[in-house]
């Protein structure tokens, strides 16, 4: 089952349009709860990202039976320091974005440690890809 979602930056009211489809779609499958919470975290906190730094991006979501693949493709200006970005509570997010509630610095700390596997692939003033792959047992 294959869906795709488009991101625009800086609109956050569609934050989390996506995760929440796909758990929609896991649900009705019947796949165990605590699978269907690491997959809607995981996506929603990328989907976050997008919106929060990046300009625009593509979400190919591919749900097969033994679990699921997101791959996120922005936009944007892409992360110079992956390492650094991955340190929990770092994060780049402008006072606004902080003010909206977000910019806590545990977006990619939170889908590395909910993925099974997870890779970032990122040009700077290009844009990121990430891929997160979560197996259903
Ligand atoms: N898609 C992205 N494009 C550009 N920079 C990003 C992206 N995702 C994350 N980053 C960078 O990595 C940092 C850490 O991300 P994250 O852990 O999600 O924390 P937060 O989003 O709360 O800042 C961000 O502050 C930003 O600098
Ligand atoms: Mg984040």
């Amino acid at each position: 089952m294959k869906f795709q979602y488009s991101v625009e930056g800086g609109d956050f009211t569609m934050a989390g349009h996506a995760s929440s489809q796909v758990k929609k779609s896991l649900k009705q499958l019947g796949i165990d709860s605590s699978i269907i919470k690491r997959v809607v975290v995981a996506l929603y906190e990328a989907e976050v990202n997008i919106v929060a730094h990046a300009y625009r991006g593509v979400i190919d979501v591919d749900i097969e039976s033994a679990g699921i693949k997101l791959k996120l493709t922005d936009e944007g200006p892409g992360i110079p320091d992956i390492e650094k970005a991955m340190t929990k509570g770092f994060s780049t997010a402008s006072a606004a974005v902080r003010e909206m509630g977000f910019g806590a610095g545990m977006g990619l700390p939170n889908i590395r440690d909910n993925s099974d596997r997870f890779t970032i692939d990122t040009v700077v003033n290009k844009g990121t890809v990430l891929s997160i792959e979560i197996d259903f047992k």
